[in-house]
């Protein structure tokens, strides 16, 4: 698209003119608005960019590795890419914890601790790279993030990392147009495509205690859920699906024996802003479909529930 074109061409040559020879530092979540602006860097600065990919462990199935895909050092891009495995560190610290804004709270201050490692590492930049599109810049102008869940990633970073300026390339964007640059720079449509997701991850998509082993389960299961839903051509309208495992177990059969395992909640939401949505009519073929496979192939679910709640009452999210 020819707006976009102009829009890609213009801030690369200012980010060159602004930059110049100095170094930036990019905290890169996999998502769009981290992705696209990491990209406009890399076309401006090359390798005088950095970005740091933690990996908490809590991403969707493979979500780390495609995103190492593309930035990494067999990747599309001219940067430095640092991923940092950190998932036995998030996972010791959860462990035991049930309380989602404890949860939360632990996610986010330890993917603070280890950017700030990382960083240290790197040492002192110019500038911070951040992802901020046009409605965080409304949102937070007007005060408007009501702490009914803390959003972790928010406002999180410049704090403790030495740098002289952030750097917002996509400040005057809308969601759509930040989609429209990513493939002006001919980033993979699973990352420009990629539906919203929290910045807690599968941590909060887990009711109660996160283990190893949960985390594993709602992967599987979500991955079987997206795959379906997409094949289908159900997702056209959606804000946002996804599954989640309920802290629940029940008692099924299988062949001669008696199972005891999770429940898996599949969640599907219509909505404009987040800030309210309605549970979609997914048909039923696909539903079914979907639990058949989640049931066969998911290793400890017996059973695999529908949520049909808006919001409000329920969130989006579970947690
Ligand atoms: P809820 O569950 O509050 O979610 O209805 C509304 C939207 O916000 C996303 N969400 C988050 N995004 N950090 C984020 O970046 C978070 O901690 C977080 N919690 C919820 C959620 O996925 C939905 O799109």
């Amino acid at each position: 698209e020819w707006k976009m074109d102009s829009f890609v061409k213009r801030t690369v040559e200012e980010l060159k003119a602004k930059i110049g020879k100095g170094r930036a530092l990019c905290a890169l979540s996999g998502g769009v608005d981290s992705s696209v602006a990491a990209v406009l860097l890399s076309k401006a600065i090359g390798k005088q960019l950095t970005c740091v990919f933690v990996d908490h462990g809590l991403l969707r199935k493979d979500e780390g590795d495609q995103v190492e895909a593309v930035f990494g050092p067999n990747g599309s891009y001219d940067v430095n890419f640092i991923r940092v495995n950190a998932k036995d560190r998030f996972y010791a610290k959860l462990a035991g914890v049930t309380e989602p804004e404890q949860k939360r709270k632990i996610i986010g201050e330890e993917f603070i601790r280890v950017f700030e490692e990382e960083a240290k590492k790197i040492g002192a930049v110019d500038y911070l790279v951040q992802g901020t599109i046009y409605p965080d810049v409304i949102e937070s102008g007007l005060g408007k993030s009501a702490v009914i869940k803390s959003h972790h990633n928010v406002g999180g970073l410049p704090d403790f990392v030495d740098f002289k300026e952030i750097v917002e390339p996509l400040r005057l964007l809308f969601k759509d147009e930040v989609r429209a640059a990513g493939r002006e720079l001919g980033i993979p449509e699973y990352l420009v495509n990629r539906q919203p997701f929290p910045g807690p991850g599968l941590g909060i998509r887990i009711i109660g205690e996160v283990t190893e082993e949960k985390v594993k389960i709602v992967q599987e299961a979500d991955a079987i859920y997206r795959e379906e839903v997409a094949k289908a051509g159900a997702d056209k309208n959606l804000g946002q699906y996804f599954a989640a495992l309920t802290n629940m177990r029940s008692v099924g059969v299988m062949g001669d024996g008696r199972t005891y395992d999770y429940a898996i909640a599949l969640r599907a939401v219509m909505t404009s802003d987040f800030m309210t949505a309605e549970s979609a009519q997914l048909p039923w073929e696909v539903l079914q479909k979907t639990t058949t496979r989640i049931v066969n192939e998911v290793k400890g679910v017996n059973r695999v529930m529908y949520d049909c709640t808006g919001k409000p009452p329920a969130t989006i999210e579970f947690e």
